[in-house]
């Protein structure tokens, strides 16, 4: 790294202070591919596109506001063109999102075997970053760089600017999201895009000092538990309030879960909302339990 002379010598502990504390996109990516192995390049065009349908027909033109059959939740918009991949590495499983319109991409890699997991994310308006990128009918084209591209800390940004997202808020329950929009997207075999890899107790972790350093204490990743919650048999409770506030509008929860049987468990999921909503210190019967990993 260099370190501007005009610090002199005198400011060297303050110098070696900034050092340790703010890694940099390569030294993350490393601890990464410790545990993940190689992070691998991709073009949002090998993903596949989340469809948007209108009473059950899709279509090719953006709908305004949330006016579609399953609108996207976490940026609440009806817009043609998104693109949802998944890479199957040795050790890991990798998914990575272009929403259109957004001039930026956003990377998960997880190790199901021990839980580990990286949030990556590019810079704003990354087409403008990288003669290699131009932007296309609102989607990014050209290949993402990999760890060892030489534009690879210019293209994706520093852990420290990828942990204040927060990306474990929503991404709570495990490392992959799934929504009604978001499985929409089916690969070539016809699977779902976005993997199922986990289960109520599966281990799930962030990886990198400027992820762990935020995820101590009260942010430790955690899910509320009550003792025998129908829902908590498949899954964790991710907080759903997190998506966002309207949500709930376009994503009926009781009309999809539990899969085999859509609605017969409205009272445990009522009970899960009650929960979060007051906490479980004011819930009888409620509890934090932390998330297993590392
Ligand atoms: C406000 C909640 C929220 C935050 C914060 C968030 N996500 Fe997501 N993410 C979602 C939702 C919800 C989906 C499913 C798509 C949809 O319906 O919008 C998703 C989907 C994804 C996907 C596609 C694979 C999957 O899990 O479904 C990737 C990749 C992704 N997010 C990466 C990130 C990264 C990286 C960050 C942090 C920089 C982040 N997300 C922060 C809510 C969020
Ligand atoms: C029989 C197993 C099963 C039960 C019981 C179940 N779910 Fe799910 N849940 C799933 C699966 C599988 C997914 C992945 C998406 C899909 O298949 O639709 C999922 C996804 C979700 C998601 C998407 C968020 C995320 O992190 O991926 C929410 C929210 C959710 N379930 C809530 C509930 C609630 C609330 C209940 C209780 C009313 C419940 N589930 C009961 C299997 C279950």
């Amino acid at each position: 790294m260099n370190i501007p002379a005009r610090f002199g010598v005198g400011s060297g502990p303050l110098v070696l202070l900034l050092v340790t504390s703010c890694n940099t996109a390569n030294e993350h990516a490393r601890q990464c591919e410790t545990e993940l192995g190689p992070i691998p390049g991709f073009q949002c065009t090998d993903g596949a596109v989340v469809p948007i349908l209108v009473d059950g027909v899709q279509v090719d033109q953006h709908q305004s506001g949330t006016q579609c059959d399953q609108p996207a939740i976490a940026d609440a918009n009806c817009r043609v063109g998104t693109r949802v991949g998944r890479i199957d590495t040795q050790d890991a499983v990798w998914t990575f999102l272009c929403r259109n319109g957004d001039d930026m991409v956003q990377l998960i890699g997880h190790n199901p075997a021990t839980g580990a997991t990286c949030f990556f994310e590019t810079v704003f308006e990354v087409s403008q970053q990288s003669d290699a990128l131009t932007v296309e009918t609102g989607t990014v084209q050209g290949l993402l760089p990999a760890p060892g591209d030489s534009d690879y800390a210019t293209v994706w940004k520093a852990p420290a600017q990828v942990a204040f997202q927060r990306c474990w808020t929503c991404h709570g329950a495990d490392a992959f999201v799934h929504s009604p929009y978001i499985d929409g997207a089916m690969t070539d075999d016809g699977e779902r895009v976005v993997p199922n890899v986990s289960g109520p107790d599966s281990a799930y972790y962030l990886v990198g000092d400027a992820f762990e350093r935020r995820t101590r204490g009260n942010e430790r990743l955690r899910s509320i538990h009550i003792e025998g919650n129908g829902c908590l048999e498949c899954h964790r409770y991710v907080d759903v309030r997190q998506f966002g506030e309207d949500f709930a509008e376009p994503w009926d929860i009781n009309a999809r879960m539990p899969p085999d049987d859509p609605g017969s468990m409205e009272r445990d999921y009522q009970a899960l909302w009650e929960c979060a909503q007051d906490g479980p210190d004011n819930t009888q019967g409620c509890s934090w339990r932390d998330v297993p990993g590392e």
